[in-house]
């Protein structure tokens, strides 16, 4: 039995039903959807629209549906459509009469908006979370690892000496950022819609503030038309868990190509990587490579969600039962994603030593010894082309810049002396740079010490 056939004379086709039913989807927005009929009905006796026993009766009913859908023997269907349905149907099959009261001044329209919202503010605190606990793991790893050192990369090419520590650090940053942006998505979905109706209101009373303050919001939505179609939350946290998967991509990308044989800088141990079917000497970073590929549908989602509402006529359309698919596959794999990659940054082995092998190829400090020169008073682009020319003269005769002679050096410019040596040597290096927010030891120490107090406000 349809709840809004009324005015119908044929039954809908079967195919329409389970064409436009989305249970499979908006079902576990289930106790939402409890939740927010529980204050509705508080809210209506309120203004006495129910009296208090049936006020009683329903909350009797709506408690035993929930335990109905937790233990598995609530029956759903093609037929009713939604969860809201599900629920109201269910609830006037207990109640007769007075359930039928329940969706007085209440359309699904804001209903759904109610749920999701209600869904988003949960499912974000959880993301925002599982944020911490990484950026935590972080913090613990690069004090770990504050002395290694390696080379910091442009263009996949080696370009100058940094601390492994403050590269980790580099990725704490994106994700600290990143909580900015769930906390902003968190605050777009903290409006409560109820009483918005269809798209206009009521005629009746019907109680806004009491709704908020009992689903623990922190204000109610403003327009009851936009209202109706409003979906900024949807998309802002989608925005969000795209901006936190792009970073989980490409910290994935560089762990990959630091674990190939060629590199070796890291290494995962057995427990986190796959085997080949076919070749047995194959460890696979499957993990990694599977949240690369899934950031490409989270962003899917994100986009989808923009498409869906460009060009949506105001107020609602059927377009928006879209909605929910991609919010729900994006926040999964995003909190999956996190949980997993914590455990690579905890479990990883860091191999030092060929991190620092490829310290002595590729004339790594050749910024710094520019650098030296300015200090010695050479403008910096005569100072460039000087030491670009050392490199050529290293080059032609194969050996290694710290090896050249301070004789030769001098030939190249009056203004070398010994002390350039100390300027060879990239563990030197790290120590002697001097900006704030620069690769050295002493700002990685500096950096890490002011997150911990950050991460425990
Ligand atoms: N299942 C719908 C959705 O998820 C609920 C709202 C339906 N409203 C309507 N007027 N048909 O968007």
């Amino acid at each position: 039995m349809k709840l809004w056939n009324g005015r119908f004379s044929d039954p809908t086709h079967p195919e329409v039903e389970k064409f436009t039913s989305s249970i499979e989807v908006d079902r576990r927005l289930y106790l939402y959807d409890l939740l927010g009929s529980i204050a509705h009905a508080e809210m209506l006796e309120k203004i006495g629209i129910l009296s208090e026993g049936e006020k009683e009766r329903i909350l009797e009913a709506l408690r035993e549906i929930k335990e109905e859908i937790e233990n598995g023997s609530f029956q759903f269907s093609e037929r009713l459509e939604d969860i809201h349905m599900h629920i109201e149907a269910r609830l006037i099959e207990k109640t007769g009469e007075t359930g039928k009261k329940i969706h007085t001044g209440r359309s699904r329209n804001d209903q759904v908006s109610l749920d999701m919202r209600m869904y988003l503010k949960d499912e974000l605190k959880r993301i925002e979370e599982e944020l911490l606990e990484l950026m935590k793991t972080i913090l613990n790893r690069a004090e770990k690892e504050k002395d290694a050192i390696m080379p910091g990369y442009t263009h996949m090419q080696r370009a100058q000496a940094v601390p492994f520590s403050h590269y980790l650090l580099s990725f704490y940053y994106m994700l600290k950022r990143d909580r900015e942006r769930v906390i902003n998505a968190i605050n777009s979905a903290d409006s409560m819609p109820l009483g918005s109706g269809a798209l206009a209101g009521s005629t009746l009373p019907l109680e806004r503030e009491f709704l908020r303050e009992r689903l623990n919001f922190s204000r109610i939505t403003d327009n009851s038309m936009d209202t109706a179609s409003d979906r900024d939350f949807v998309i802002d946290a989608l925005y969000a868990v795209s901006m936190i998967m792009i970073h989980l991509s490409r910290m994935c990308e560089d762990l990959i190509i630091f674990s190939t044989e060629e590199f070796s800088f890291i290494k995962l141990p057995d427990s986190l990587v796959t085997g080949s079917s076919i070749m047995p000497q194959k460890r696979n970073p499957d993990v990694l490579e599977l949240i690369r590929g899934r950031t490409s549908r989270v962003i899917g989602d994100f986009l989808s969600l923009l498409i869906l509402m460009k060009g949506l006529p105001s107020t609602y359309n059927r377009d928006l039962q879209e909605d929910k698919e991609p919010l729900f596959h994006a926040l999964d794999v995003t909190r999956a994603s996190l949980s997993i990659i914590r455990l690579c940054v905890k479990e990883m082995e860091i191999n030092r030593e060929r991190m620092e092998e490829a310290l002595e190829r590729g004339y790594i400090q050749a910024t710094e010894i520019a650098e030296y020169l300015v200090r010695k008073g050479m403008p910096f682009r005569e100072a460039h082309r000087v030491v670009g020319r050392i490199i050529r003269e290293c080059e032609n005769r194969a050996i290694k810049m710290k090896d050249i002679k301070i004789d030769q050096l001098k030939s190249f410019s009056e203004l070398f002396d010994e002390d350039v040596y100390q300027f060879m040597d990239p563990r030197n290096i790290v120590k002697m740079r001097k900006t704030a927010g620069g690769a050295s030891v002493e700002e990685v120490v500096n950096q890490i010490e002011r997150e911990r107090l950050y991460l425990r406000s």
